[in-house]
């Protein structure tokens, strides 16, 4: 529906990767580790703490201006609808720019979590990270 949408504008995003069974997490963290040690972890989750595992995830990038997953997907016209819109549709940037103390990754301007409208507006709103949010409504419910 939200790519759909894009489409409709002339915004082709695609779709790299969703769910992501164990295995292919604890490839992709291994293969990180061997090229960035310690830093990895910046970048990738281990296998049992991806967002990816549960389904929640996707990684998007543009079709006409294929980044493979870079910083600069920012600056596409796909990263920079999908930054403003994505609310709209029940989506999230998981770990925006400068939040990485907050969020624990670096920023990652392709990745987008479904939280549902209701949560995504409020979280837009806020201009607050998932885990603020929840920290937000435990406060609130207790
Ligand atoms: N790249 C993100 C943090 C993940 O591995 O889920
Ligand atoms: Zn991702």
């Amino acid at each position: 529906m939200m790519l759909k949408e894009a489409d409709g504008l002339g915004l082709r995003i695609v779709v790299i990767s969703g769910y992501r069974q164990p295995e292919i997490q604890e490839f992709l963290y291994q293969r990180y580790r061997k090229v960035f040690g310690r830093k990895a972890l910046d970048i990738i989750a281990r296998s049992g703490h991806s967002e990816h595992q549960l389904g929640t995830a996707v990684d998007l990038d543009s079709w006409q201006n294929f980044t493979r997953l870079g910083k600069r997907f920012e600056s596409t016209p796909e990263g920079r609808w999908l930054l403003e819109n994505s609310w709209k549709y029940g989506f999230i940037l998981s770990y925006p720019k400068g939040k990485k103390k907050i969020t624990g990754y670096d920023y990652e301007p392709w990745h987008y979590r479904y939280v549902g409208k209701e949560h995504a507006k409020k979280i837009k709103e806020m201009d607050i990270t998932l885990i603020e949010y929840l920290e937000s409504l435990y406060q609130e419910n207790f």
